[in-house]
């Protein structure tokens, strides 16, 4: 098993990270002071799945556990279906020191966290993530969120989670695209931070794409401390944090053009390489490098070719109508593999031209 703190004076914590540790989950929460009860939350996928390991764990720790789900998917992440899950918490009665356990992906802990950070003003929240994009980035550095009116995240708050818990064998039940999906913030650790981390990456991706559990601990363990160290440091996500949004800027875009049939991954793995292109304009960055990366993210069963789309709706998307020539945005770019910053002195016809030219590589 691999520990990772996360330094946040009285809301630091632990992740826990090793396969079969959600058997262990009753004897963690006794050992954080809490005992007689406990609420799951999960979606019905998960609570399928890990639902009775987790019960089974918490009852031999002598824990009354009341499980609650909803149905899976992004469509569950809204303020209705954290009333139903208040709903349920008062029916069963949950009281300010009950701990409740997100089990589940990023959606989950995203909508449990909300309801845990809200609910008698504030319940103390286990993170039991069981997507590797939920093990390696949501469930770390305590943003929750619902969406409102189709915008995403837009609702929330800062809740740091007690605990986290990310169960390595719970992996081999997600199809490959969620594990490339995962993979895309994973290589995005690498790139922005960590040289010898995306080295480590290279020679190991298909180890790692075959659930090699040593190599998998190595992942989310370095992900983690990556994403942890930075939380640390800037917690609000005002100043270091934000290199963590590198390549969504582009990827968002990609996303909402496609209307959501670009999956975040495979956006993100996109708009890595746009940022990486715009890198190598401004003189920052060389042309080997970015294909070192483009091979890595071929090799993680990522896409680097452009969807065909609209290059003016994506400039819309991106906030930049042909009202706001000249104007420029935040944007994480890239000096080597491994050191990334964040500029605003990147220029709107610099990222179209960079879309062109990936659109013609298509
Ligand atoms: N809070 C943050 O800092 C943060 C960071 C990144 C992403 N997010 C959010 O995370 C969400 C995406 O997370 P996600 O990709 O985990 O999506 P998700 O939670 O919807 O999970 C994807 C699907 O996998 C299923 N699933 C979960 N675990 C499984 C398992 N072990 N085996 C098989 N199926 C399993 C789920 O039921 C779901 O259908 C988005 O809403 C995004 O906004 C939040
Ligand atoms: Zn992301």
């Amino acid at each position: 098993m691999k520990k990772v703190s996360v330094n946040l004076g009285r809301d630091s914590y632990e992740i826990k990270i090793g396969a079969g540790i959600l058997n262990e989950a009753g004897e963690y929460l006794s050992a954080l002071g809490f005992s007689d009860r406990a609420v799951v939350i999960a979606d019905e996928t998960a609570a399928n799945l890990y639902g009775d390991t987790i019960g089974q764990s918490l009852a031999g720790s002598g824990f009354d556990t009341a499980i609650v789900t909803f149905p899976p998917g992004e469509a569950s992440k809204t303020l209705d279906t954290a009333a139903e899950l208040y709903t349920r918490l008062c029916e069963a009665k949950v009281e300010r020191m009950t701990p409740m356990l997100a089990l589940g992906g990023g959606v989950t802990g995203d909508v449990a966290g909300f309801v845990a950070a809200t609910y008698l003003r504030g319940l103390p929240l286990i993170q039991l993530p069981t997507t590797l994009l939920a093990q390696v980035d949501s469930s770390i550095g305590g943003k929750v969120a619902v969406d409102y009116q189709r915008l995403k995240n837009i609702i929330g708050a800062f809740y740091q989670p007690r605990l986290v818990l990310a169960d390595l064998s719970v992996i081999r039940t997600l199809s490959t695209r969620q594990v490339s999906d995962g993979l895309a913030e994973v290589i995005k650790y690498g790139t922005i931070k960590d040289a010898s981390f995306f080295e480590y990456l290279d020679k190991n991706i298909d180890t790692i794409r075959n659930f090699n559990i040593d190599a998998m601990e190595e992942v989310v363990s370095r992900s983690a401390q990556i994403k942890a160290g930075l939380v640390e440091v800037d917690e609000r996500d005002f100043n270091e944090r934000r290199v963590l949004n590198f390549g969504h800027t582009v990827g968002h875009a990609i996303e909402s053009v496609s209307k959501f049939t670009t999956g975040h991954g495979e956006a993100v793995a996109l708009g890595m390489l746009a940022a990486g292109r715009i890198s190598i304009k401004m003189g920052l960055f060389s042309q080997r490098q970015l294909e070192t990366l483009e091979q890595l993210l071929l090799k993680a069963g990522l896409p680097v070719k452009m969807p065909r789309a609209d290059i003016s709706a994506m400039m819309k998307a991106l906030g930049h109508d042909k009202k706001s020539v000249g104007g420029k945005i935040n944007f994480v770019l890239l000096r080597s593999l491994g050191d990334a910053f964040v500029s605003n002195d990147v220029g709107h016809e610099t990222i179209e031209e960079v879309l062109r030219e990936m659109y013609e590589a298509s």
